[in-house]
């Protein structure tokens, strides 16, 4: 017999993720296969992180510190915030989830960019709320149509500054602009996973506007350029009331021990930080000359990964990739058929992908 869920819940649209290594060597027989299709840091995380990660395992027995105070204080100290305007999550992945849950009513409208990174229509459709979505234009946010999208409706404006899957920056100067556009009482929220990688100096925190007054929440992540996707770790920085309503709908015990005790390690090491910010530039710019070189067109990124359009149909091409052994994400899954996201790896793997897309093309 059919059981029934919420209506919307049938129509909900399900996150794709990169596929897994394992998956691809199951499937295609392969033993060597190489991932740059979710972004992940491709050296992994700093030494202290793992070891602070695996000397917190011995006690798993206990439950975690549900208020993350450490990791809290580490990151509130360097960020000039109080503890108070913290919130983590499972995930960075999490605390969208609890911004819909908090703040969405049915019927309210929430504006993003599109393609952008796909959880904000989701987690606000869950909530029978209305996703409002703005094109990108040129491949960045369209903030001033954005901004003439707000309406009485609009509860949350979600801006991606660098966006997924494009890996462009809105600079400060637009930012000042829309900011003097949005409502006070409309939530903004800046989602910066890839805020460590920015080098460009016409770059602003949303952080910048939370200094100001404004009702605003900035996530950040230790699942990029931390290199911890696979522990789930992020937060977010917003007013005290933001955060206190957010911890109302937040699970307990949603960041777990290693999870905590790795994060507090890995954002104290700011040496092991710059150095993969340095690795990632020189991949970046390998990886884009590599693909022009080919003829392709690359999207300027400001991150760890470059939208590049082949030419090509996207999903034939990951799918002649996957069979030589590369793992990236086809571009048709966000609206751009003939494009790749793909991220920026090791030079081993920059350079075997470079060899497999020039076979395939
Ligand atoms: C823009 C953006 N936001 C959030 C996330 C989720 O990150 P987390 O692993 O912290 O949940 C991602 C991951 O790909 C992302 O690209």
């Amino acid at each position: 017999m059919d059981i029934k869920a919420r209506p919307n819940v049938g129509n909900l649209a399900v996150y794709v993720p990169g596929k897994p290594i394992e998956e691809v060597q199951r499937e295609l027989g392969l033993s060597q296969v190489i991932k740059l299709a979710s972004n992940e840091n491709s050296w992994g995380p700093s030494p202290k992180a793992l070891e602070a990660g695996r000397q917190a395992l011995e006690k798993v027995f206990l439950y975690p510190d549900a208020n993350a105070l450490v990791l809290k204080e580490l990151i509130a100290g360097e960020l000039a915030v109080g503890t108070e305007q913290i919130v983590t999550g499972n995930g960075s992945e999490e605390i969208i989830a609890m911004i819909a849950k908090a703040f969405v009513d049915p019927g309210n409208e929430v504006v993003m960019a599109k393609p952008s990174f796909p959880r904000y229509q989701t987690c606000v459709e869950l909530m029978n709320g209305v996703a409002v979505e703005v094109e990108l234009k040129d491949y960045r946010h369209d903030l001033e149509q954005m901004a003439q999208k707000i309406t009485a409706r609009t509860k949350v404006v979600f801006v991606c500054n660098p966006n997924n899957p494009s890996g462009t920056i809105v600079t400060e100067q637009e930012l000042d602009k829309f900011m003097g556009l949005v409502p006070e009482d409309v939530l903004v929220v800046f989602d910066e996973a890839y805020f460590e990688y920015v080098a460009d100096k016409n770059y602003a925190s949303g952080l910048k506007y939370l200094h100001s007054g404004r009702n605003v929440l900035v996530l950040r992540t230790f699942a990029k350029a931390f290199g911890l996707a696979g522990l789930r770790m992020g937060f977010g920085i917003g007013t005290e009331q933001i955060v206190d309503f957010l911890n109302r709908v937040r699970e307990p015990f949603n960041g777990n021990l290693a999870a905590q005790a790795a994060a507090a390690a890995a954002w104290q090491d700011k040496e092991y930080l710059a150095e993969i910010i340095a690795r990632n530039a020189k991949g970046l710019a390998e990886l884009r000359a590599g693909l022009e070189s080919m003829g392709c067109t690359v999207v300027p990124s400001h991150t760890n990964f470059v939208l590049v359009d082949v030419g090509k149909p996207s999903q034939e091409v990951f799918e002649a990739l996957l069979k030589l052994g590369i793992i990236i994400l086809p571009g048709h899954l966000f609206g751009y058929p003939t494009s790749l996201r793909v991220t920026v790896g090791t030079p081993e793997e920059n350079e075997a992908f470079l060899n497999a897309l020039q076979k395939v093309l």
